[in-house]
């Protein structure tokens, strides 16, 4: 995570900009990985990953019937992945992550040592260890009730702003997979980030945009991102955007 943020940079302004690469994102290594990492994710992460054959019925995936589908891009260390999925049952989650250390993170969570193979694993909860992008582009419409964007890499450099996830060039797509009155939540402690999603967000149409919020709304589980950030006196903005019906 740490290794992927960039550094402080210049302001940047929304400018129209041709889609963001999806090459971008491929699986991410900080270190090398530790003998139970290894196990977790060639053993675990099978058992837990979301097979892209079934974008098109992303409910189909889980181990029992769901009432809400949702999806995180970026889960981290998965501590709000893991409580959402506690919290609510009766929905399906997909967390998705690219770096290899986020995942053996929250895969350790799941499974003690030596269950790597036969512990249970929670059967509302999903992994895709990619790029969320494609995954988005291949859900049906209006197939998501609620996506999470908490605390994203801000690429606060302006050469490398079509990596935002929010992004005027990606709005449309996630605009496409949530259904009407779905929320999108949004997180970030990072001021470029934060002057980006209001200026994007205030010139498209798909969403309804409160004010966001400067502390963390009731059930809004903590992550450990947000943690630094609070630690080191950075204030994060708290974002509940809602679909506009099509
Ligand atoms: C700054 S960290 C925040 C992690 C976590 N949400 C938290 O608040 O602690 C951002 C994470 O998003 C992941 N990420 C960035 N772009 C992604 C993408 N397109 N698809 C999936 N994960 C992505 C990175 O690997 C990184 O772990």
């Amino acid at each position: 995570m740490g290794a992927d943020r960039p550094g402080a940079g210049a302001e940047v302004r929304v400018q129209p900009l041709k889609p963001p690469p999806d090459r971008l994102y491929g699986r991410q290594r900080s270190h090398p990985l530790r003998p139970r990492q290894q196990l977790l994710l060639d053993v675990t992460l099978p058992r837990m990953r979301f097979d892209a054959a079934l974008a098109t019925d992303p409910r189909a995936a889980f181990a029992r019937p769901v009432r809400e589908f949702w999806l995180e891009v970026g889960f981290g260390g998965g501590e709000h992945a893991l409580a959402q999925a506690a919290a609510n049952p009766d929905v399906g989650l997909i967390g998705a992550e690219v770096f290899e250390n986020g995942l053996c993170s929250l895969l350790s969570r799941v499974v003690p040592e030596g269950g790597e193979a036969t512990a249970p694993v929670p059967a509302n909860l999903r992994l895709w260890d990619a790029d969320a992008r494609p995954l988005i582009r291949d859900l049906p419409d209006a197939s998501l009730d609620r996506l999470f964007l908490l605390f994203p890499d801000p690429w606060p450099k302006s050469r490398h702003a079509k990596r935002r996830f929010v992004h005027p060039a990606f709005l449309p797509e996630v605009a496409r997979v949530l259904r009407p009155a779905a929320e999108w939540r949004i997180a970030s402690d990072d001021p470029t980030y934060q002057a980006w999603v209001a200026e994007v967000l205030a010139g498209q149409a798909f969403f309804a945009v409160p004010p966001p919020a400067t502390a963390r709304p009731a059930g809004w589980p903590p992550t450990r991102y947000e943690a630094k950030a609070l630690a080191a006196g950075r204030v994060p903005l708290y974002w509940a955007v809602s679909r506009r019906p099509a």
